[in-house]
């Protein structure tokens, strides 16, 4: 085999190796994991502070592609899923998302899922069903924060949890690297629910290096 030609052929194995990793992969995060052990480590370090129970209805607001309460059900079973979001692009993603785990982890999930689309002011969703509510790193993009919030009193059940997952800020300016907005400070979050009506009841620290924190709140109405 002449060099060109070798070279020709190196180049095109390169090209496949390279279009196979990412066939079938639909969505572009970096941090989601690729197979199964992984999945589990993410659960067990940080998402089981969720403490999503087997049975619950759980609305999740700004769900993206669902990615998180997808992999939250590998492990949770029989949950009633509300993924709510404004942006209808990434509830189109769900359907994909869901059929790439599924393949990954080698059996159907078991869950229910409806996928609710809000707007900037309304989540749209069934008033007084919900056991839990998460806004997983939601709440610093939310714009008309307060309209959102008070309508949350109405949606969760008689001892529902709202649970709050964000990456807090260490000092003042920091910004989210994803999507550039300013990263809230612990205080500043903490007053601003006390004001809508939340009693905090757990606060816990789930990665140390983002400074991920999960906020567990019910509703003092
Ligand atoms: C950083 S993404 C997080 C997505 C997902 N929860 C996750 O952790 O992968 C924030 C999401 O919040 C959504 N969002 C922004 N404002 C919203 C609002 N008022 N109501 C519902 N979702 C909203 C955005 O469309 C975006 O998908």
């Amino acid at each position: 085999m002449d060099f060109q030609l070798k070279v020709l052929l190196l180049i095109f194995c390169v090209v496949l190796i390279f279009s196979c990793k990412s066939v079938n992969k639909p969505y572009n995060y970096k941090r989601f994991p690729d197979n199964f052990s992984e999945i589990q480590r993410d659960y067990e370090n940080y998402y089981y502070l969720n403490a999503c129970e087997p049975g619950e209805t759980i609305a999740s607001i700004g769900a993206g592609n669902g990615i998180k309460e997808i992999q939250i059900s590998c492990f949770i079973e029989e949950i009633t899923w509300y993924l709510q979001e404004i942006d209808s692009s990434r509830l189109y993603q769900f359907e994909e998302v869901l059929a790439y785990r599924e393949n990954l982890i080698g059996s159907s999930i078991s869950a229910d899922f409806n996928l609710v689309l809000g707007t900037e002011n309304s989540t749209s969703l069934p008033q007084g069903i919900f056991n839990r509510i998460l806004m997983l790193n939601v709440f610093h993009e939310i714009e008309s924060r307060d309209e959102i919030m008070m309508e949350i009193h109405q949606l969760l059940d008689e001892d529902g949890l709202l649970i709050i997952m964000e990456r807090i800020g260490k000092t003042e300016g920091e910004i989210h690297s994803d999507c550039g907005y300013s990263k809230l400070m612990e205080p500043i979050v903490l007053q601003e629910m006390n004001d809508y009506g939340y009693r905090l009841k757990r606060k816990q620290l789930g990665e140390e290096m983002s400074n991920l924190m999960f906020y567990t709140f019910d509703s003092k109405k």
